[in-house]
Parts: C-alpha cells; sequence; structure tokens
C-alpha cells in the first residue's frame, strides 16, 4: 500500500456554472469512492487546482483520464508525491469555489488568487499545497 497525493492545476475550457460544477463532482465522487481516491478540488474564474490522493497507480489512471476531458485544458502536473496520511481522508472530493471575499481574506496568496495561471505553480509546489491546505476546512457542496 502506498498512498501518493497528486496535485494539478488546469484552465476551464468554458464558463463553470453551479450546476456544471455539481455535475462533475456528483461523478467524480461516485468514481472516487470505488477507488478509494479522495481530495480536493478548487475552483476560481476559470482556473481549477485539484489535490487526489489514494494509491499510486490508481490516482495515476485517474490521472490520465482527467487529463484529457474536454472541459479543461493546459493540465499541469504541480506534484506527485508519497504521503503518510491522507489530508482529505473525509472527502471523496471537497469542493470549493473561491470568490472575491477569500482572496482578500488569503494574505501571501494573492497573486495567485488574484490572478490564477498554470504556469505561477510550476515552480511553486509549496505554494500550491499552501493553499489547498488553507481551504481544507472550508469545503462544500
Ligand atoms: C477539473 C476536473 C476534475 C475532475 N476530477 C475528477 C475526480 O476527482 N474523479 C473522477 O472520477 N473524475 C474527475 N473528473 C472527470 C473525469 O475527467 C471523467 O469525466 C470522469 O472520471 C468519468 O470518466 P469515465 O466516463 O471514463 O468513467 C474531473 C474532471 C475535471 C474537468
Amino acid at each position: 500500500m502506498s498512498i501518493n497525493c497528486l496535485v494539478y492545476v488546469s484552465l476551464a475550457n468554458q464558463e463553470m456554472s453551479d450546476k456544471h460544477l455539481q455535475d462533475l463532482l456528483k461523478k467524480a465522487r461516485e468514481k472516487n469512492e470505488a477507488l478509494s481516491i479522495t481530495g480536493m478540488l478548487l475552483y476560481r474564474d476559470g482556473f481549477f487546482m485539484q489535490a487526489l490522493e489514494g494509491e499510486k497507480a490508481d490516482i495515476e489512471g485517474l490521472f490520465e483520464i482527467i487529463k484529457k476531458d474536454a472541459r479543461h485544458r493546459d493540465v499541469l502536473l504541480i506534484n506527485k508525491k508519497p504521503i503518510k496520511q491522507r489530508g482529505f481522508p473525509d472527502w471523496t472530493m471537497g469542493f470549493n469555489k473561491i470568490d472575491n471575499k477569500d482572496v482578500e481574506a488569503i494574505e501571501g496568496y494573492t497573486e495567485f488568487l488574484k490572478n490564477p495561471t498554470p504556469e505561477f505553480f510550476i515552480q511553486r509546489a509549496s505554494e500550491a499545497e499552501a493553499i489547498l491546505d488553507q481551504f481544507k476546512h472550508q469545503l462544500f457542496f
């Protein structure tokens, strides 16, 4: 058993309404539950960041599927590493839609949060992790 965490960012191909996001999450959660995959998805203004936790082969297999999803593009792997404990053990896929109010509350991450781009994160895995951590206690949907 080797639990890994994979983090990526991507850009949405269309404006994601709450209905779009809910449909995506419903299917994702069903599949994740079957695979014992947990994690979190953040969405802000056309930008996704997702953490996937689970057996290495399972999250790698899922990532291959997610990469091909027509709902987003420019999918960039930020980090993949073994973890001792899951960060999101209770979430088959936690979700948060970040709005301007949240952005103002988070000091230090404003550059990303004001204008997120995948490129910003290529050299900044720890910042991606810090952002995910920040939202860990504010998951909804
Ligand atoms: C941003 C984003 C995040 C996604 N996250 C997941 C996920 O956590 N789990 C999952 O099963 N599918 C996720 N999907 C959907 C997959 O790409 C795919 O549509 C889904 O797994 C169904 O695949 P299937 O039709 O081959 O069963 C995500 C899609 C996008 C665009």
